[in-house]
Order: structure tokens, then C-alpha cells, then sequence
């Protein structure tokens, strides 16, 4: 694998699915992999999870690992091709990449959109950017519109944890007080509808995600219906497709709570994290049997390990 920014890029779901829960069992089974390459993860945005988990996966495989909030760190960014750089922008981005392709074997990018322009956001450009010019191996670690690592550890979490062969799977949306991307829900929704899964969104009118990502998903307004025996329900805010990066406001009573969860088969609750409590998901939850959030963010480490396992088999 050379490049891991979508389901698109996996050959094979099923297999990248086993091959983390093998790494899960056997964590150090293939440290030799890693001996004398190193991986660079590269931040634009804030990242708990995202940081720690593909830190230590890449260390599992015995991988050197260096870490750059450019953002912070590093020199102010140029994007745009052709620009007269007299003004705060101090580096290109093709010199940036290009550089920094130099010094790792397999980079790491972070990139959240700006939730302006659609078209920009959805033209993936500055993740894009990144692959043209660095000329190394590049893994996600969420773009503007997709976050597939968190997709795969999920997809693993609910392999791991389900007690029938095709589980009712949910993504329901959730309060926020702020605008956030699509990347987590449309990302989750594209890796489901390639799952064995019985799949369902649920959302307030107004929140229709991009199409592109929801095929063979069923899709309603009705979050007490869509709940209803569900097996696995992912709590998930997200901003409008269209207007673009717009909120309405209201719909509080969209957040999940206990008594939500009882016409549910005891549905696991999951969340990619971070998490606003008593907004985005109640503390009765949060702090509940039914709860697997925590779980979830450990999976990350593995779903990390095997998609830097494949890449490093093909350097
Ligand atoms: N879920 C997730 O990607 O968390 P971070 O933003 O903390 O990395």
C-alpha cells in the first residue's frame, strides 16, 4: 500500500480488518519490518488519539518516529501554486513536503478543512498537495473530508465486540455548539456501506451528507425509528453538506441518552472522541455499561499498526 486516504485504497477490507486484530495479539510479531525506517506525522490541527496511537503503532513495528505540529512548529505554509510570497506565508508547500519526504520512509498528515469553500475542502488540496511532493508512502490522519484510520478502528472495534454475523449498525447525529467537518461521519458511512453491516444514518433535516459517501445506507429523519434494535449506534456531530459548514441550532434533543437506549439490543455505544459530555453524549452513557468509546480509541493503535504494516511490506 502507498497510499491510505480512503476504503478505496484497501484491496481488501475483510483482510486489513483481521490483520489488526492479529497485531492486536501480537503486537511485536513484526518489529523487523520497521528497523531503520522512520515515520514522520505531520499536524496542520489539534490530535489526541491520532498522535499517541499512530506514534506508538509505528514503534510496535519497530519504526523511528518523529512528530511535527507544522502548524506551531514549523514555517508558515504556502498552498497556492504561482503565489508572490511577499506577504505571511514564509515556505512553499512543494518545498515542505518535498523536504520532509527526505528525511522519513512513510508520512503521516493531518489536515482539517476550513469549512468555507466546498469545493476546496472537497478537492482534498492540501492533503493532495502533500502526496504530489513528498514522494514517500502517505497515510491519512484525517483530511477535510475523510478520517479512515479512525474508520478502520472502528470497523475493527465492531468486528471485535459484535454477537451476530450482520449487526444493525447506526450513525446518528448529535448536538454541537460549533461548526465541525464531515470527515468523521462521511468516512464512517463510506467504510459501513463496504462492511457486512446493516447499515442506517439518522439525522435532523438539513444535515444530508454528501451522497458520495452514503451509498447503500438507509437514511431518515426519524432517530427513535432508526434506533430501534439497533446493535452498534455511532454518535457523531457534523455541520451541513448544504449550505456548506452551516449549523441550524436547536435539536438538543437529539443526544443520546438511556432511555434512547431501550427499545435498542442493548446497542454499544461508540464515539470517535473527543467527546462534549452532556451535549454530544450524556454522561449516563459516557459513565455506562453500554459505553465502548474508550475501547474504540484503543483500537486506533491497531487499525494504525496494519495499515503501516502493508505500507512498509511495499517499501
Ligand atoms: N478521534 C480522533 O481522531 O481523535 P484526535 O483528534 O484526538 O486525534
Amino acid at each position: 500500500m502507498k497510499l491510505f486516504s480512503s476504503v478505496n485504497d484497501v484491496v481488501d477490507v475483510q483482510s486489513l480488518v483481521k490483520e489488526a486484530l492479529h497485531l492486536k495479539q501480537n503486537p511485536y510479531a513484526y518489529e523487523h519490518l520497521g528497523k531503520h525506517k522512520t515515520l514522520g506525522l505531520i499536524f496542520l490541527n489539534p490530535s489526541l488519539r491520532t498522535r499517541i496511537s499512530t506514534q506508538k503503532a509505528g514503534t510496535n513495528l519497530g519504526m523511528n518516529v518523529m512528530v511535527l505540529n507544522i502548524d506551531k512548529e514549523g514555517w508558515a505554509l504556502e498552498l497556492q501554486d504561482g503565489a508572490i510570497m511577499n506577504g505571511g506565508t514564509v515556505e512553499h508547500i512543494r518545498e515542505a513536503a518535498g523536504v520532509l519526504g527526505q528525511y522519513v520512509d512513510i508520512i503521516g498528515v493531518r489536515s482539517f478543512p476550513g469549512l468555507k469553500n466546498r469545493d476546496a475542502d472537497y478537492s482534498e488540496d492540501v492533503f493532495n498537495k502533500f502526496v504530489k511532493y513528498c514522494g514517500v508512502p502517505v497515510v491519512s490522519l484525517e483530511s477535510a473530508t475523510r478520517h479512515p484510520l479512525q474508520s478502520l478502528a472502528d470497523l475493527v472495534t465492531i468486528e471485535e465486540l459484535k454477537t451476530k454475523a450482520r449487526p444493525k449498525v447506526v450513525l446518528t447525529w448529535a448536538p454541537h455548539v460549533k461548526a465541525l467537518p464531515q470527515a468523521v461521519p462521511n468516512s464512517f458511512a463510506e467504510w459501513m456501506c463496504r462492511a457486512d453491516v446493516d447499515f442506517t444514518i439518522t439525522h435532523p433535516e438539513g444535515y444530508e451528507l454528501c451522497t458520495d459517501f452514503t451509498n447503500g445506507a438507509t437514511i431518515t429523519h426519524n432517530q427513535d425509528e432508526a434506533l430501534a434494535d439497533a446493535d452498534f449506534i455511532y454518535v457523531k456531530n457534523w455541520s451541513a453538506y448544504e449550505p456548506y459548514g452551516k449549523v441550524f441550532g436547536g435539536y438538543e434533543d437529539w443526544m443520546l441518552t438511556n432511555d434512547k437506549l431501550k427499545p435498542t439490543n442493548n446497542a454499544k455505544v461508540m464515539h470517535c472522541l473527543p467527546v462534549r459530555r452532556n451535549l454530544e453524549l450524556s454522561d449516563e452513557i459516557l459513565d455506562g455499561q453500554n459505553s465502548i468509546v474508550i475501547h474504540e480509541a484503543g483500537n486506533r493503535v491497531w487499525a494504525a499498526q496494519a495499515v503501516l504494516k502493508q505500507m512498509l511490506e511495499t517499501l
